[in-house]
């Protein structure tokens, strides 16, 4: 039994990484990642020593965030490496450059966060990067998020996702 577990389902996105013009970029499933602080806007996420991502954050050190609705992609991301195969042609994967780095971005995501790695923290089998937001787009957004929160996918675990209910639940002054 796993204790991290206990803290799923959560939200699961698609770190981008490496840098577009030198045509080195890749993708993996990442469901560790959490804001971290508003001012400046500061996100991090959790990434194993044995990811070719670890290679390409720590080689250029930026990374972006991008929440996609098909989890079956993103398990595909999740479950193969970009260090043995090409994950932009074996998945058909459309890819724009950062507006303000040249992070790889997924194109139809329903958000994109372009961030550029300010710290590094060793932690184990993992490193924990943080990330100064330099630039975010998403679509159909307002003041509580999406308006269709309920195409956001949760982790469950292994190969077990789940999507938000539909129902919000507003609380009682
Ligand atoms: C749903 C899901 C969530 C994942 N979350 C993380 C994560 O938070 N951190 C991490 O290092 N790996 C995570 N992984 C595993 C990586 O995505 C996986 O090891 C991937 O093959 C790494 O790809 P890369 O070698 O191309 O970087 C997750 C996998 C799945 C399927």
């Amino acid at each position: 039994m796993k204790f991290y577990r206990t803290l799923h389902p959560r939200p699961v996105v698609v770190i981008g990484s490496g840098e577009v013009e030198k045509g080195e970029i890749n993708f993996m499933a990442c469901a560790w990642i959490t804001p971290l602080s508003e001012d400046p806007p500061l996100v991090g996420f959790s990434c194993s020593k044995e990811n070719y991502t670890h290679r390409l954050v720590k080689r250029f050190h930026q990374f972006s965030v991008n929440v996609i609705e098909d989890c079956e992609l993103i398990f595909k991301l999740g479950s193969t490496s970009g260090e043995e195969i090409n994950k932009i042609e074996a998945f058909h994967l459309k890819v724009k450059k950062g507006k303000f780095l040249k992070v790889p971005l997924l194109e139809e995501a329903l958000a994109n966060l372009e961030c550029l790695v300010v710290k590094e923290v060793d932690l184990g089998d993992h490193t924990f990067f943080v990330g100064e937001v330099k630039n975010w787009e998403a679509k159909n957004f307002e003041e509580y998020g999406f308006k269709e929160f309920w195409r956001v996918p949760l982790h469950k675990g292994g190969r077990a996702f789940c999507y938000p209910s539909k129902r919000l639940i507003f609380v009682q002054k």
